[in-house]
């Protein structure tokens, strides 16, 4: 059996986005900047996608700017706000994504802004926005970049209340949502964010596209220069099978998004319930065990005896089991999750991420269980 439960390191492609994108591939391949007809009828469709992109937000086309996807979209938000407003001081946490800490890392040793970490609970990872609220009162000119939903241990923070503060205390504000989006609805109407982030193949679409929301007050500098597609604001040529995947894509989960949920939910705590009866001493790591306050896509499961995680990942990929011990982006690294190293967690403990999607199973669930209950019989455990 071959069961993927990764789906936070990307998820396989809706038959919807395929199809919609195929004639992109095959037949309309003018390039939008053209005037003629070829082209014409691709910018069409990139305006349509990105008209489409907006009214799902509930936002204006005119501030959705599509990228090579959720990194990029960071770098853009991050870079560009520092750099056009003059931002010094930037506010975020040690358990965002490298997209998001090794920019703004980078920002810091350039000498552009001065970086500031908000406080991170030690035992489930959560932001305290007491904190960020005192680290706003004491350092003007700012601005913060706090994650929506975290990609290793599903910690879910409160937008809403951050976007608050940030308003109260006058500082920019960028969210990466590449997690949330296409799982969770984004009202940008009721949102005060500067900048949003969103990546396709993390909601059933294509790899390599996404977009960045600037909101129409706030108007940055490019990061990429060159031609004058997206509005002068992103040089290059448009990635168009792409972006039209990425537009039915986030249709598509906004159409079904509370029949994936309520199916996602059950599976999560058919596997909280099996894994908890089968091996009394494991533990979920951040939030994730708590059904209602953390990212419902992600599990991470604390295996309790574990000297060895790659060898665990190692022995659950033989059972024809693709999961993480982490994030995928740090897989291969030495020193362990940057995220997990925020917690304070027991000596000897393994990390496995456990990741799903609208297509994972109960019969994939329980295939899980069982090889891990294998792994992990009950007088070690
Ligand atoms: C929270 C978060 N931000 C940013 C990214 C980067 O997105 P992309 O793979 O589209 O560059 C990821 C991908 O793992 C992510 O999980």
């Amino acid at each position: 059996m071959a069961v993927y439960f990764d789906n936070a390191a990307t998820t396989p492609l809706d038959e919807q986005v395929i199809e919609a994108m195929l004639p992109y591939m095959r037949n309309n391949y003018g390039n939008p900047s053209s005037t003629h007809t070829h082209g014409r009828q691709v910018r069409s469709a990139i305006e349509k996608a990105r008209k489409k992109v907006a009214e799902l937000l509930n936002t204006s086309p005119a501030e959705i700017f599509f990228t090579s996807g959720g990194t990029e979209a960071d770098n853009m938000a991050l870079c560009c706000m520092v750099d056009t407003y003059g931002i010094e001081n930037i506010i975020t946490s040690k358990i965002e994504h490298h997209a998001v800490l090794h920019t703004v890392k980078h920002i810091e040793k350039a000498g552009r802004a001065q970086v500031h970490f908000v406080d991170t609970d030690k035992d489930n990872g959560n932001v305290s926005l007491q904190h960020l609220e005192h680290l706003l009162k004491t350092h003007p000119n700012a601005m913060v970049s706090l994650m929506h939903g975290n990609n290793e241990i599903g910690n879910l923070t409160d937008i809403g209340h951050v976007a608050e503060l940030c308003v109260a205390y006058g500082a920019k504000f960028h969210s990466d949502t590449v997690q949330t989006m296409g799982h969770y609805r984004h009202d940008l109407q009721k949102l005060s964010v500067d900048c949003l982030v969103g990546s396709a193949h993390k909601f059933h679409g294509p790899k390599g596209v996404g977009f960045l929301y600037v909101n129409h007050a706030t108007s940055i500098q490019p990061l990429i220069y060159g031609g004058a597609q997206e509005r002068n604001m992103r040089g290059g040529t448009e990635n168009v099978y792409g972006i039209i995947g990425l537009a039915k894509a986030l249709e598509v989960a906004y159409t079904g998004m509370e029949s994936h949920k309520a199916h996602i939910m059950a599976l999560k705590q058919r596997m909280m319930e099996h894994l908890t009866a089968a091996i009394p001493t494991i533990g979920f790591n951040g939030t994730s065990g708590h059904l209602d306050q953390s990212l419902y896509t992600v599990l991470n499961l604390c295996m309790p005896d574990t000297d060895d995680n790659d060898m665990l990942l190692f022995n659950l990929d033989i059972q024809g089991i693709s999961a993480s011990g982490g994030s995928a982006c740090s897989s291969g690294s030495s020193i362990g999750s940057h995220v997990l190293n925020e917690l304070d967690r027991s000596e000897g403990r393994g990390s496995i991420r456990i990741s799903f999607s609208k297509y994972n199973t109960e019969e994939e669930v329980d295939y899980v269980c069982q090889k891990l209950a294998e792994l992990y019989p009950v007088e070690n455990a």
